[in-house]
């Protein structure tokens, strides 16, 4: 029986860079959930009888927000809804089954790389029928509907389990639990040679993959473990928790430190990789080497050709303005265009629709290509093993011979954390204040060229998105961008991403800090981080 309840709305369901994200207790306020998956609904047309897609990365709260969505999605009118067994689905595994099944869109639970548990983060987001987050159109009207909704519609049924596989009904929808792997695994094979990889692995060559207690671990233990030989005990923390063991699943430096050290011992294996909570994201580190993500994009698109999927060659490649210039010189040399993008995975979906993009990437340790709409953390891992077993040379190796190639971006993010909303405010609006007056001037002795407020219009459908980062740029090809997060959920996160291009050459071998220390004193010299937020030092650096 579907009843539609009355509700109040919340002015406060403003989907940020990828979805609505707020702590779990926050998202347990009465009517929350079902307010903004009404929301949803109300902002599409056309999904009678259709088939939704629903999953996440199998944090807490995951499997109580996926039965609330069931029965809305039954009192909404959709036909059919395909769910991850036990509501698992890495986000680049739900934008595989939207587009393989045709689906009208989808649901993901998640937040990501933030923590999980009772007081933790939780995250929710709408992708289209292309697989890919719901442009800013959408979302915007999601939003606007959040704020005067007065009712929802919900039908009366018990639970679904969506820990066995197979079809059952809500209400004469149908529900259909479907293996969270298989279609994704099967897609990979399509991809990356997979006889190659094995026989390299087989070989003696020693990888292993920190799946960091979340999402990837059933991913990467069916493809890197099983299909290609690896053995499950390459694959560390590979089960899904709902508080992911109590640690951040960001795979980077900092939260993947275990792996890191590993990787630089001296019996260290040959590649070590991980992923986030929902499985977008990539850390690639070889035996005593750290790939930078800018420059991962970069490497990836210049031997991505060795891969079966990417024998043609790509159409072109995508990153985000922030995402060091690395991936530039690569599309330079395939005589190709290079995109810079909004920091967002969502800006490039029109030009992977388009097929102006075949690879993208971001500086947050997102990369990917035209088969998905996500980014995708294990199809990185794949491909670099892949270019591995067709190059038969170390990380560290390629790496080298790309920089003497390329010239060498070094590259560092500092993120402040947690900071005052209005001293972050007001230190972004003294930054846009300035702008003007900058170039030509000096500051800690570099010379400014260039100094914007980054805007970006999208080449397929003219939409402008403005307000994207503030960016100076030093003479020599060096800058400092600074931006404030739009995934954080308690005060504001300070980005400030610094990069210096060292030409094919020049000294390739600095290590990162002293490479970018005259930067480092600029930037703090030019937005006075210290007097507005208090602090001295960033809480991460990547
Ligand atoms: C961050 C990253 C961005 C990424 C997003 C979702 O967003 O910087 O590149 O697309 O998470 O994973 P931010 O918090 O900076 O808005
Ligand atoms: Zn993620």
């Amino acid at each position: 029986m579907t009843t539609t309840v009355p509700t109040t709305p919340y002015q406060d369901q403003k989907p940020g860079t990828s979805g609505l994200r707020k702590k779990v207790p926050h998202f347990q306020q009465p009517n929350y959930i079902e307010n903004f998956v009404q929301a949803i609904f109300d902002s599409l047309t056309g999904f009678e009888g259709q088939t939704l897609v629903v999953g996440g990365d199998g944090r807490f709260y995951n499997r109580e927000v996926i039965q609330i969505v069931l029965r809305m999605a039954a009192a909404n009118g959709f036909g059919r809804v395909l769910v991850g067994q036990g509501g698992i689905l890495s986000t680049p595994a739900a934008s595989n089954v939207i587009r393989k099944y045709g689906a009208f869109g989808g649901i993901i639970l998640s937040a990501s790389h933030n923590p999980g548990g009772p007081t933790e983060d939780f995250g929710i987001k709408y992708n289209t029928g292309n697989g890919g987050p719901a442009p800013e159109s959408v979302t915007d009207a999601i939003y606007a509907r959040t704020k005067v909704i007065d009712a929802y519609k919900i039908v009366t049924a018990p639970d679904v389990d969506i820990d066995v596989i197979g079809e059952t009904f809500v209400e004469g929808m149908s529900v259909q639990v479907i293996d969270s792997v298989a279609d994704y695994a099967a897609l990979m094979e399509t991809l990356f040679d997979f006889p190659a990889i094995r026989d390299l692995i087989g070989g003696g060559f020693r990888v292993v993959f920190d799946a960091m207690s979340a999402v990837t671990g059933p991913y990467a233990l069916e493809i890197i473990g099983r299909r290609l030989g690896a053995g499950e005990d390459a694959i560390f923390n590979a089960v899904p928790l709902p508080d992911f063991g109590g640690h951040h699943p960001d795979p980077n430096l900092v939260h993947a430190h275990d792996l890191y050290q590993r990787m630089m011992a001296a019996d260290a294996p040959d590649f070590g990789a991980a992923s986030d909570g929902d499985g977008d994201r990539n850390l690639i580190i070889g035996k005593h080497i750290f790939v930078t993500p800018s420059d991962s994009l970069a490497m990836l698109a210049a031997n991505a050709h060795l891969a079966p999927g990417y024998a043609a060659g790509l159409v072109g490649i995508a990153r985000s303005m922030p995402t060091s210039g690395a991936a530039d010189r690569v599309a330079e040399k395939l005589g190709i265009p290079l995109f810079e993008t909004p920091t967002g995975w969502k800006f490039f979906g029109n030009l992977l629709d388009a097929g102006m993009a075949t690879i993208c990437g971001e500086e947050s340790a997102g990369t990917g290509s035209d088969h998905v709409r996500e980014k995708d953390g294990l199809w990185a891992v794949l491909l670099w093993l892949n270019i591995l077993a067709k190059r038969v040379e170390s990380v560290k190796a390629i790496a080298e011979a790309h920089w003497a190639t390329y010239g060498r971006n070094y590259y560092a993010r500092h993120d402040y954390e947690a900071i005052d909303t209005a001293a972050a405010d007001a230190l972004m609006a003294e930054l846009r204040g300035k702008l003007a007056t900058l170039p030509g001037t000096r500051i800690a002795g570099l010379e400014v060229a260039s100094a914007d407020d980054f805007a970006y219009t999208d080449p397929v459908d003219g939409s402008v998105s403005a307000k994207q980062g503030v960016r100076i740029g030093f003479v020599g090809g060096s800058r400092v961008v600074f931006r404030l997060s739009g995934t954080g959920t308690s005060g504001a996160t300070l980005r400030v991403y610094i990069e210096r291009y060292e030409p094919a050459g020049g000294d390739l071998a600095q290590e990162t800090p002293q490479a970018l220390a005259p930067l480092i004193a600029a930037a703090e010299a030019v937005a006075d981080i210290v007097r507005h937020t208090g602090r001295t030092m960033p809480d991460i650096v990547t």
